[in-house]
């Protein structure tokens, strides 16, 4: 099975996100795995008319919030009933493109450049950093913010998204890999879970020099 396969029939099983979130807000920003919990967009810096590229958009709604705030979104995923999803929902959105691409190879191909690079349990996570990191800098604007969230290494999760197909790293091996393909201010750290739960959220991020 392509992985476009694979992740499109991880995709049917895919719950879709609420209409609202406990604030009463349609649109917001979730790292995390859990509902209305940990950081929002502040991380990214304001996004008002910065180019924002999401990798694994998903069903595309952290990328239509950022949208809402000004930014001009491109969400890029493998999965084309992921694209077709979110679509469905935010391609009211003008400012938000939505491709159907495997991440690496549409940063080999395309010709833009972007302000911000993000990535939520996305192909940051799925793809070998020695290959997708150079190829999101080589992608990035000076001064650009990449970040990205993913569970915390040694969490099991059903197929496709299992051990062994994610590239699942500490935040102290991550600083060390963003340092190592040239980016700077590198920072990465565990969020907390809500109470009566225990996994936490990697959650990484650093600037293009
Ligand atoms: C666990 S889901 C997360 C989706 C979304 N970011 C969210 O937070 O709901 C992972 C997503 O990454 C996409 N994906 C996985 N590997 C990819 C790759 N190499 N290139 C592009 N998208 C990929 C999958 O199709 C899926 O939509």
């Amino acid at each position: 099975m392509s992985l476009a396969e694979s992740w499109d029939r991880y995709a049917v099983g895919g719950t879709p996100r609420r209409t609202v979130n406990a604030r009463g807000e349609v649109t917001w920003f979730n790292w995390t795995q859990y509902a209305d919990h940990g950081p929002n967009e502040g991380l990214l810096g304001p996004v008002a008319g910065r180019r924002v590229l999401e990798l694994g958009s998903g069903n595309g709604s952290n990328l239509a919030h950022l949208v809402t705030l000004g930014a001009i979104g491109v969400g890029v995923d493998v999965a084309p009933a992921r694209e077709a999803v979110a679509r469905e929902r935010w391609g009211h959105l003008s400012g938000l493109e939505l491709r159907t691409a495997e991440a690496a190879a549409f940063l080999t191909e395309t010709a833009d450049t972007f302000d911000v690079v993000l990535s939520v349990f996305g192909a940051v996570w799925f793809v070998d950093p020695a290959t997708l990191l150079p190829l999101i800098r080589s992608r990035m604007a000076p001064g650009g913010i990449l970040a990205f969230s993913h569970l915390p290494p040694g969490v099991r999760t059903p197929e496709p998204g299992k051990a062994g197909m994610r590239h699942d790293h500490t935040p102290d091996e991550w600083t060390v890999l963003l340092a190592a393909h040239g980016f700077s201010d590198a920072s990465a750290v565990i969020v907390d879970p809500p109470e009566g739960k225990s996994v936490g959220t990697m959650l990484a991020h650093a600037a293009a020099v």
